[in-house]
């Protein structure tokens, strides 16, 4: 799909869909935007059917005579109740009308949503990200696959000042948008399909794409000799065998220090020889979100052709109960040379990962930002809204916090004290994988956080926010949002 901007006259502007945003009795942008007539038709229905700009709520007018032959209404709410987590969920409202009425195009006029504190830009941003992100449809593993959608051109209104800011932010939401497309797609496969062989070569694929991506895949029998004895009590228990995954792009300065993101890759989680109870464990395919969107995220980078170095790490495995599988009180030797007890072999996210974050090191990153769907208690704690973050770097917290704000794909730290850790000790090894009852997050990142003293990190945990349970099942391409706004931001500063 095509966006475009346009300073023209609104008289000059017809289109198989407007959609104008609005705040609470308020009708000015339908003078500015509609001849009288349609005006009038728009004023009669909104009077007939009680819409009055209420927060999220929309209207469509069918018009086929006039000059925009549909409008989508879409109400922004109290004017003095508008903030940015606002803007996101007006966005998604009108695109879903959008993508029911399924026009060939689309003209929208956001102006009216734009403040001192919310620019212009901003809000193009967010309405052009909503309608590519509503249109996502999945049929991979479809017989017939998902009818197209007809829409072809989406025009946004731009004053001449606002015209750069409005083009830029018109390319962020297209890479922002493909970049989540190839999360979702990766996320939904089944288990069957996207194992850590298929990551591999997707990974293969993307790098193809890019002369500015390396690939870098290690095996089993690499990590062997890495002394990745965590990572491989976890691939051991399966057929499949498990990779780590280095996906380094290279487009800055070569002393310039990488990011580097590390996903988590449980292609399939079953807890092991702890089995998981079987309702909702499909839902497991879903382990593997951390490392899809990290694989999206330098897939971002290409696009944009950022100016950063950044280095894509994802640690792919599934955890079966299979022969080979860890038990409980096993006791591994992970990379970093510490010990640890195995007393769950469910909580293997941090297993794979902490090797993973071990060999992140040697690329002397500049920080480091693990993503993993990590713990059940990071739903009960913030359930669907907010994503987990937990770090040893109050600075790098606050900066993945505000790229979330800016995403409208929001993060909330949790605390990571030093009181936490005696929940891993233990009597036969270094550490336990897992903590007590109380604050699952919380030690799952004390544990990591024994494998990150040598850098800047920060953990997101997705558990609550990368997939939607229900009749809306599905891959959400959370935290794709967060993650490439938080690599844009850097590569504008550094700029
Ligand atoms: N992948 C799960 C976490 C999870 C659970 C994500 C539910 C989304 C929904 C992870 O590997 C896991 O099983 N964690 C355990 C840890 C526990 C054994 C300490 C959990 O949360 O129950
Ligand atoms: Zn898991
Ligand atoms: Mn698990």
């Amino acid at each position: 799909m095509q966006m475009t901007t346009t300073s023209r006259d609104h008289r000059q502007i017809s289109s198989a869909c407007a959609i104008i945003p609005l705040f609470e009795r308020q009708r000015s942008a339908l003078t500015r935007l509609l001849d009288t007539p349609q005006q009038n038709k728009v004023e009669k229905i909104i009077k007939q059917t009680g819409f009055s700009g209420q927060f999220e709520k929309t209207l469509t007018v069918h018009t086929p005579e006039a000059r925009h032959q549909a409008v989508i209404l879409v109400g922004l709410g109290k004017k003095n109740e508008w903030k940015r987590s606002r803007l996101r969920r007006a966005a998604a409202a009108a695109a879903e009308q959008a993508v029911k009425l399924d026009p060939d195009n689309i003209f929208a006029d956001v102006l009216d949503a734009a403040s001192q504190k919310l620019p212009h830009g901003d809000c193009i941003r967010h309405f052009a990200t909503a309608l590519h992100w509503a249109g996502y449809r999945y049929d991979k593993t479809k017989s017939k696959k998902a009818g197209k959608a007809k829409l072809r051109k989406c025009v946004f209104h731009a004053v001449a000042a606002d015209a750069d800011a409005a083009r830029r932010a018109l390319h962020q939401a297209d890479a922002t948008a493909y970049a989540g497309r190839l999360c979702r797609d990766l996320a939904n496969l089944p288990g069957n399909v996207c194992t850590p062989s298929y990551l591999a070569a997707e990974a293969r694929k993307l790098a193809r794409t890019s002369q500015k991506i390396r690939l870098k895949v290690l095996r089993e029998s690499d990590m062997e000799r890495l002394g990745m004895g965590a990572f491989l009590s976890v691939s051991r228990g399966s057929r499949e065998p498990g990779f780590l995954i280095c996906l380094e792009y290279r487009n800055a300065a070569a002393r310039q220090a990488p990011v580097a993101l590390v996903g988590k890759g449980i292609t399939f989680d079953t807890g092991g020889t702890s089995i998981k109870p079987s309702s909702a464990m499909d839902e497991m395919k879903f382990d593997m979100t951390g490392a899809a969107s990290v694989l999206a995220s330098v897939a971002f980078c290409a696009r944009m052709k950022l100016k950063l170095n950044v280095v894509g790490l994802l640690a792919c495995a599934e955890n079966m109960p299979g022969g080979n599988a860890s038990k409980p009180g096993d006791v591994v030797t992970t990379m970093s040379g510490q010990t640890v007890e195995i007393l769950n072999t469910d909580a293997e996210g941090r297993l794979v990962l902490c090797d993973a974050l071990t060999y992140a090191g040697r690329y002397k990153p500049e920080c480091v930002v693990d993503v993993a769907t990590l713990t059940g208690a990071c739903v009960v704690a913030l359930g669907h809204e907010a994503s987990g973050l937990l770090s040893n770097d109050q600075k790098l917290a606050d900066e993945l916090i505000g790229a979330g704000e800016t995403a409208g794909d929001r993060a909330w730290q949790l605390p990571m004290w030093d009181e936490y850790q005696s929940q891993l000790d233990s009597n036969f090894a270094d550490i336990a994988n897992i903590g007590g009852r109380g604050g699952g997050t919380i030690t799952a990142a004390c544990f990591m956080s024994r494998f990150t003293t040598d850098y800047r990190w920060a953990h997101l945990d997705i558990a609550g926010t990368a997939w939607h349970s229900g009749k809306r099942k599905g891959s959400s391409g959370r935290p794709v949002p967060l993650l490439t706004q938080f690599l844009l931001a850097r590569a504008e500063r550094q700029a």
